[in-house]
């Protein structure tokens, strides 16, 4: 047996059938056996039971930096943590992913969620991913644009049925510092370069965000929800004090935090599992919880705020039970 307690920051004692840990595309060679699935650190998964497979670590290491014109081109292997990268890149004055920093995670995970916050998302800065074909073998580039990156979501998570191993993420960053600081934490703040972003971002992520290592979770349970001018107005002639984000395409963003807080869930306990005081939007791990009990806390949270809001929210997190991922609304 292959312990995942090491491998997701919900901190849950389960298992799988066996783990393989992924230095080289030459280790995908093997047949690998169904049931199987692929992590990086399991930051952003929910263990619903223990898996009864094969685990495949991502651990592909190495980052290459080339200056090409007026633009930096790096590539790093999926199994790098990003929050590593991101130092590394912002000493040799490489800028850009500063507002995603201390996102916990590796960097082959990074795009299939198109991880985002404080206003960048990490699709801005790729170029194309090599990825292998777990199912033919076929080692290939996607580019960017098919990689159809949204808000959190990507080609990998459309098409979950293609077993697509991330291999190495090509980035590419402008040799000029753009400050991006639309956030309003970040806004009203006077940050003279990258580094100094950095520093408040890690500030703002402090106050809001459990530390993995201390208090199991991983980062927002749900996504923040799209809704239409209809659903929107509906809402604000309640609700005044909405706090709402444009989304494109007619669609506005809402604050699933806001939502569970509104609906009286934040920091509230179901057996071991509770929600954090500070971001309603994390579930926690308060000791010694089981799956279940964080599976049912996340039911009653949803059903909440749709009695409340009329709104149905939808995991962010991956769900995995004993034979692969599972579907939030077959639980
Ligand atoms: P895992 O959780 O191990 O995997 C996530 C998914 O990616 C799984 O479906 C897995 O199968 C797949 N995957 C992993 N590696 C590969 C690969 N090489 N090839 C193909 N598929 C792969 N996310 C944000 O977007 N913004 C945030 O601000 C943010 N903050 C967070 C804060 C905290 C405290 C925590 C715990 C999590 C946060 N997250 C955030 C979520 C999470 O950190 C990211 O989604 C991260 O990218 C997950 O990385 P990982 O290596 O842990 O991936
Ligand atoms: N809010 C409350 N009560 C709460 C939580 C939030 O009222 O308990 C309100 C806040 O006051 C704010 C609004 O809701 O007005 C939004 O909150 P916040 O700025 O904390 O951001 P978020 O929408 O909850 C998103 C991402 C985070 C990312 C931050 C910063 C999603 C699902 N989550 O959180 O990403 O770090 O913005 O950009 O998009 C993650 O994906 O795991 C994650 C942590």
């Amino acid at each position: 047996m292959f312990s995942l307690l090491p491998y997701n920051t919900f901190g849950l004692d389960v298992k799988a059938w066996q783990g393989r840990l992924i230095c080289s595309a030459a280790d995908l060679r093997q047949q690998i056996q169904e049931p199987y699935l692929i992590l990086g650190r399991g930051s952003d998964v929910l263990f619903t039971d223990d898996f009864d497979g094969t685990v495949l670590v991502s651990n592909i290491k190495g980052v290459q930096i080339k200056q090409q014109g007026h633009c930096y081109k790096v590539r790093a292997g999926a199994g790098e943590i990003l929050d590593e990268l991101i130092v590394r890149l912002l000493d040799q004055g490489i800028t850009g992913l500063e507002n995603l920093s201390a996102i916990p995670g590796t960097v082959g995970a990074a795009p299939i969620q198109n991880i985002g916050a404080y206003g960048v998302e990490i699709g801005d800065f790729i170029e194309s991913i090599e990825v292998c074909d777990l199912q033919s073998g076929e080692i290939f580039v996607m580019q960017r644009s098919e990689c159809c990156f949204g808000y959190r979501d990507s080609y990998f998570k459309q098409h979950r049925e293609r077993r697509l191993f991330v291999l190495y993420v090509n980035f590419s960053f402008e040799d000029i510092y753009t400050p991006r600081l639309s956030y309003k934490g970040l806004q009203e703040m006077d940050l003279k370069d990258a580094r100094a972003v950095r520093s408040q971002v890690l500030a703002l992520r402090s106050r809001k965000l459990p530390d993995p290592r201390f208090v199991g979770n991983a980062g927002s349970f749900f996504k923040n929800p799209l809704v239409d001018e209809k659903k929107l107005e509906a809402l604000r002639a309640e609700y005044p004090d909405l706090p709402v984000f444009t989304a494109g395409a007619g669609l506005y963003k809402l604050a699933a935090g806001w939502l569970i807080d509104k609906s009286g869930c934040r920091g509230i306990t179901h057996g071991q599992a509770g929600t954090w005081e500070h971001q309603a939007l994390v579930l926690v791990n308060r000791g010694q919880a089981r799956p279940h009990e964080l599976v049912s806390l996340g039911k009653y949270i949803c059903a909440q705020v749709e009695h409340k809001f009329g709104i149905s929210l939808q995991p962010e997190v991956r769900l995995y039970g004993r034979q692969g991922e599972v579907a939030w609304d077959s639980l």
